[in-house]
């Protein structure tokens, strides 16, 4: 069997780790390299310093062909295909900073024979100026669709791989395909341009899909209809589909909020008013902030009163907490003269800082022992299957304001708790 190409991972964030990994398990060399050295010696014995179910297992067993580095050199020694993993996180004006994929640009100089791989979300426009600047380099755009807590899973079985690549690298996009040849999902061969759009507006797309049911919710609670049943009858046009209908308190996490504010500023800078995602962000921010109205409504001040956050991480099965809602509404509860509580399985103590002055309960028990309300922020699985019956019996209010719609409403009003869901 023909030898597959190695290739070369430049940072090991949970993209770069993601995407190595399962080049690995595809049977590829993989030399991935990341400035921070203790990552670097904590992958080289095993160890995955972030929660994605089934990531540590393909690291420990791929591990002979995964070769974590600090140095640059072993990696364009070995490898001519170089997929640009780092991070680009917004800039006081919304626009992307992209000085990390810059300092990567710089430490390839005008190396021939090799290419980068834009997997980074980056402005529409970064691979042409890239190239302009660095003639000698290959560049395609081969953009990440993962969603945390199943990146494994969709690297595995994609939609699509969208590859983009103009003139001069085109030699350099068929390798990358290749690479993708055992999986499934459709092909997308386009420009450079256009590929980094498609990325940016699959993200803004879903993010608009998500405000757009939070404001039929918002809608719904003024005129007696419930959207969970709005959005089951909307789905099942596959027009529409049902995913990302699933009303709440709002999406976070490290990528929706930075890129739909990403592609509103880069439509800005020429002069374009993008007033669609203007009012996406708006609503988000405003759903966030709902919450606490649904609390007033029936404790009314809130000086004083003691609010468990159930939940902190932005979504279930990860510890990400990047632009979590439970970070804002932790503010903005003290804010009001609360006295706030989380409990998360895995994400509070790495957020301990970004809650300011709550406290972290180790478990659901203590989270709510003389609660006077509590939110349920993510959908964690063992908040469904808690004794909410014994809940109740440790609270000193039976409030529960469920911001995911996760929680079986009729049985917990039955059990004596006021409940409030969201648009229903
Ligand atoms: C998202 C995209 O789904 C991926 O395709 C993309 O690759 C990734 O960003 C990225 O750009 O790297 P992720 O941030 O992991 O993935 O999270 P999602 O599962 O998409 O959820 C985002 C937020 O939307 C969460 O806060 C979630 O609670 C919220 N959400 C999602 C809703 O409020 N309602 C829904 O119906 C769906």
């Amino acid at each position: 069997m023909a030898e597959k190409e190695p290739i070369g991972v430049i940072g090991v964030g949970w993209v770069g780790l993601c995407t190595a990994a399962c080049f690995a398990e595809l049977g590829h060399h993989v030399y991935a390299r990341d400035i921070v050295s203790e990552r670097v010696d904590a992958l080289s014995r095993g160890q995955v310093p972030m929660h994605e179910p089934g990531l540590s297992e393909l690291v420990g067993g791929n591990a002979e062909r995964l070769h974590f580095t600090t140095d640059m050199g072993e990696v364009l020694d070995n490898a001519s295909l170089l997929f640009c993993c780092v991070d680009t996180p917004p800039t006081y004006s919304g626009d992307a900073d992209l000085s990390r994929v810059e300092a990567v640009i710089a430490d390839l100089g005008a190396s021939e024979g090799h290419a980068i791989v834009m997997k980074s979300t980056v402005p529409v426009g970064t691979g042409r100026s890239i190239v302009r600047r660095f003639p000698n380099v290959g560049y395609v755009s081969n953009p990440e669709f993962l969603k945390e807590g199943s990146a494994i899973k969709d690297f595995m079985s994609p939609d699509r791989v969208v590859i983009g690549a103009d003139d001069g690298s085109q030699g350099f996009a068929d390798r990358v395909e290749a690479l993708y040849s055992t999986l499934d999902g459709a092909r997308v061969r386009t420009d450079v341009a256009s590929a980094e759009m498609v990325k940016l507006a699959s993200n803004a797309f879903l993010a608009t899909k998500i405000s757009f049911i939070n404001e039929i919710a918002n809608v719904s609670e003024e005129l007696g209809a419930d959207v969970s049943e709005v959005a089951r009858g909307m789905g099942l046009d596959d027009r529409i589909g049902p995913k990302f209908l699933q009303a709440g308190i709002g999406y976070g996490g490290s990528c929706f909020p930075k890129d739909v504010s990403a592609l509103k500023q880069l439509a800005g800078n020429t002069g374009y008013h993008f007033q669609l995602l203007t009012a996406v962000i708006e609503v988000n921010e405003l759903q966030k902030r709902r919450t606490i109205g649904k609390l007033q409504k029936h404790l009314g001040s809130l000086v004083g009163k003691e609010i468990t956050l159930l939940g902190v991480a932005f979504k279930p099965d990860t510890d990400d907490v990047r632009e979590a809602t439970s970070l804002v509404l932790s503010a903005r509860l003290q804010g009001e003269g609360a006295n706030v509580r989380v409990y998360d399985p895995v994400a509070s103590e790495g957020a301990r800082e970004m809650l300011g002055g709550a406290t972290i309960a180790d478990s659901v028990e203590e989270a709510l022992d003389g609660a006077d309300g509590a939110v349920l922020v993510t959908e964690w699985a063992e908040f469904a299957e808690l004794d909410w019956s014994a809940m109740r019996e440790r609270m000193n209010v039976p409030l529960i304001v469920d911001g995911r719609n996760f929680l079986d409403g009729p049985s917990l009003v039955e059990a004596g708790f006021s409940y409030e869901g969201i648009g229903r």
